[in-house]
């Protein structure tokens, strides 16, 4: 029996190119290689802004006045807690078990205990998703700390939200500069078009199911190597390859392999990511000041010949290249390292739900069907 095709609409494969909604939250210029939040370059808010700032402009659509990013400040410490069970169930998890999958179990936990979580109003959630944001640094401090067999450190009022989540992860206040490079990471990876994970939150809260399920399906779509896990992956290939005369023979080895290289190329971008250079200046500082300098220069020999292989069809380093580096260098495992992505990303997340709820259309794409139409039913014993 011939397969037909029922659908005669063109298709995208991987939705490249698809629209499925305005917004006026942030914005990629994949042939420039421009980023930029609310109208601000990624550069300017990267140099000048905080965290908080950026996670504000995000939310609201403009730079907050000093009474209004000390009152968001506030609301987000008085939601830095986490019920005392959510904890339990962290630790109840196999050691083996992989931190964005302890992450999404425990913003999913959390969502159990919200009895607000199925409100799907704008008030409702704009609430829980300054909950999210100071939340999703908790659980993942927690996270870090389960996963080397201590106990989480409850949040310091006191500190920032970069400096408290480093000083719930880490168990000590990090020094001024550590903090500032962690601070400026998070900036960068705050928002970033219509990616994999904000695609797969918003379907998600398009049913108007609840701000936690579309958080935990973001936190789902970012796991994977081709999306948020490739700044773990980057970083095992730099460790594994070990210093910079070894960069030659990887780069052969992996052409004739037919493999990608991890942490260049991208979807959207056929130019330099512009979040890559921005880290990549921080890896030199940061690994420098922390004796690491032989990880950076690796980074930016494998930068070399990739981009000389490569750069003629568009492929350059990526987020993740020198996420991995920084990371690595302020003491975080590298399977921690996706986590650390969406501490940040989820103001971009919550950003764009709320922007679309008001108006909410069901997501609801079709498939291009190639399989049968007339079959018919053949008994068990007959097949
Ligand atoms: N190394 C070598 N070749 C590559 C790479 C790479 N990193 N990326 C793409 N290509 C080649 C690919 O082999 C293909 O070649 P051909 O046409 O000969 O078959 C062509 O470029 C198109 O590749 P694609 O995978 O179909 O393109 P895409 O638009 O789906 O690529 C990507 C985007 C990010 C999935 C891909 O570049 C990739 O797999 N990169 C490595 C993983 C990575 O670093 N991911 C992080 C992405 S940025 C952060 C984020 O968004 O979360």
């Amino acid at each position: 029996m011939a397969k037909q095709a029922v659908e005669k609409t063109e298709y995208a494969r991987g939705l490249e190119g698809v629209v499925t909604n305005e917004t006026a939250v942030g914005y990629v210029d994949g042939v420039k290689g421009q980023l930029v939040y609310r109208g601000y370059s990624i550069e300017d808010l990267a140099e000048h802004s905080s965290y908080e700032e950026t996670a504000y402009l995000l939310l609201f659509g403009k730079l907050p006045t000093q009474q209004e990013l000390d009152g968001f400040k506030a609301k987000l410490v008085s939601y830095r807690s986490i019920p005392g069970q959510v904890i339990d169930v962290l630790k109840a998890l196999p050691r083996s078990a992989h931190p964005m999958a302890m992450l999404r179990t425990g913003i999913s936990a959390l969502g159990c205990f919200n009895p607000k979580a199925d409100q799907a109003t704008v008030e409702n959630d704009t609430e829980i998703g300054f909950k999210l944001i100071a939340q999703m640094a908790t659980v993942t401090a927690a996270v870090a700390r389960i996963r080397k067999g201590v106990d989480p450190v409850d949040p310091d009022p006191s500190l920032d939200h970069t400096a408290n989540f480093l000083y719930m992860a880490g168990g000590e206040k990090a020094d001024p500069f550590i903090t500032r490079v962690m601070d400026v990471a998070l900036i960068l990876h705050a928002d970033h078009g219509n990616n994999a994970s904000t695609f797969s939150c918003m379907a998600v809260n398009s049913s108007l199911s609840d701000l936690y399920s579309a958080i935990v399906a973001g936190i789902g779509s970012l796991k994977g190597p081709l999306h948020g896990g490739a700044n773990e992956q980057a970083l095992k290939e730099l460790l594994s390859i070990g210093s910079q005369d070894r960069v030659d023979d990887y780069v052969k080895k992996r052409l004739e392999e037919k493999k990608k290289f991890i942490g260049f190329g991208h979807r959207v971008y056929k130019t330099y990511d512009p979040r890559a250079k921005i880290l990549g200046r921080y890896s030199k500082e940061v690994t420098e000041r922390k004796g690491m300098d032989h990880l950076h220069e690796t980074a930016r020999r494998l930068e070399e010949q990739v981009v000389a292989e490569f750069g003629e069809r568009g492929i350059f380093t990526n987020v993740d290249f020198y996420s991995g580096t920084i990371y690595h260098s302020l003491g975080f495992e590298a399977p921690m390292f996706t986590t650390l992505f969406a501490v940040s990303r989820i103001a971009g997340w919550v950003a764009r739900i709320l922007e679309y709820l008001p108006e909410n259309r069901l997501f609801r794409p079709r498939a291009l069907y190639v399989g049968e139409l007339e079959a018919h039913y053949i008994p068990i014993d007959q097949r």
